[in-house]
């Protein structure tokens, strides 16, 4: 049976890349430091013999190699990070660390124990303010934060380790990812968690701006379907690729599926555009679905659909 090291198993999307991964009868050590992951999230993960968690910094270079040595691992996918662009400006010498150094340390101990394969969670925040869309891996990247520039810096570093090395390093870049899980908590929360919360409480939502800014959101099982099949499948050349679904939705179209699923809640308040909003985000998804045959396959309304009424823990491993 094959072993994958996951990094930020707890969090978001890596709990929900455990459970796909569990699902295809292979082994997963997750490692967490529950800075931002929760346990709770491993919840399901935790019913498979299979599985095992590991209370560690993804950073912490002693620590990780203990693993490396205990474990020989078919491949490592590092989700681990600084998620909040915000904070990233607030604590820059900390989004290094946990963004640009952790990463750098875990390419290093790949080499070091001849674990080929690497796949990294980027974002398209590299694209900063292009000029046209769809954002295509061919872009100049324009980061426009200290969070971007750090997944970008660990992008060219793991790609440079590819070259010198012959390590397998895929970067995703993940686009809008929504889905059960994601933290509501903060205001610069992933939008669809925020207004979720929201409406389950009956309040009205904020939107900031006419509603007409446009993402492409993609549903965290298809991310977690991405990372599983570029970590177990292979043959994923190293590279930058989109996670995306190559369709723009915007606020208020968004605000209409709502409707549907919390008819009696009072309406969207309509507020002043956040400073240094991106008007439009896309993706092209092309790349990987070349290289991959992968394709986003939940459609938005139904993604919606089961985060407004999904209740969690529900699945079973079947390991
Ligand atoms: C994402 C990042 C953000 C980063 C930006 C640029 C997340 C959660 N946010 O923002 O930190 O700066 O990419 O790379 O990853 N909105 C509302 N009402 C709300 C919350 C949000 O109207 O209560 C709007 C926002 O102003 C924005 C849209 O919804 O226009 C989407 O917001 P968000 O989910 O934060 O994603 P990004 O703007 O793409």
């Amino acid at each position: 049976m094959q072993t994958f090291l996951v990094t930020g198993a707890a969090g978001f999307i890596g709990s929900h890349s455990v459970e796909w991964l569990l699902k295809q009868g292979v082994r997963v050590i997750g490692v967490d430091n529950l800075r931002t992951g929760r346990l709770e999230n491993l919840v399901v993960a935790h019913t498979s013999p299979d599985f095992e968690w590991v209370n560690a910094d993804a950073g912490d270079e002693t620590a990780m190699r203990i693993l490396f040595q205990q474990h020989r691992f078919a491949g490592v996918l590092h989700l681990a990070a600084l998620v909040s662009v915000p904070e990233s400006f607030h604590e820059p010498a900390l989004n290094y660390r946990i963004n640009l150094a952790a990463a750098d340390s875990i390419a290093r101990l790949c080499l070091e124990f001849d674990c080929k394969r690497l796949v990294f969670a980027s974002s398209a925040a590299v694209y900063g303010v292009v000029a046209s869309l769809p954002n295509r891996e061919s872009d100049l990247p324009q980061p426009q934060s200290p969070y971007a520039a750090a997944k970008l810096a660990a992008e060219v570093m793991l790609l440079g380790y590819a070259a010198s090395y012959g390590l397998e390093a895929v970067c995703l870049r993940y686009f809008n990812v929504y889905g059960l899980r994601q933290d509501p908590a903060s205001p610069y929360s992933g939008v669809l968690s925020i207004f979720t919360d929201r409406f389950r409480h009956g309040l009205p939502v904020i939107v900031h701006g006419d509603g007409e800014q446009t993402r492409d959101f993609i549903s965290v099982r298809d991310v977690a379907r991405a990372n599983g099949e570029v970590l177990t499948r292979g043959g994923v050349a190293s590279g930058r690729y989109n996670v995306c679904t190559g369709r723009a939705i915007s606020l208020n179209q968004v605000l209409a599926i709502y409707r549907e699923l919390f008819p009696n809640t009072p309406p969207a308040e309509y507020a002043a555009a956040r400073v240094g909003d991106i008007r439009h985000s896309l993706g092209d998804p092309g790349l990987l679905r070349n290289r991959l045959e992968f394709n986003a396959k939940i459609p938005f309304a139904q993604g919606l659909y089961e985060l407004a009424h999904g209740e969690d823990k529900k699945s079973v491993v079947m390991a």
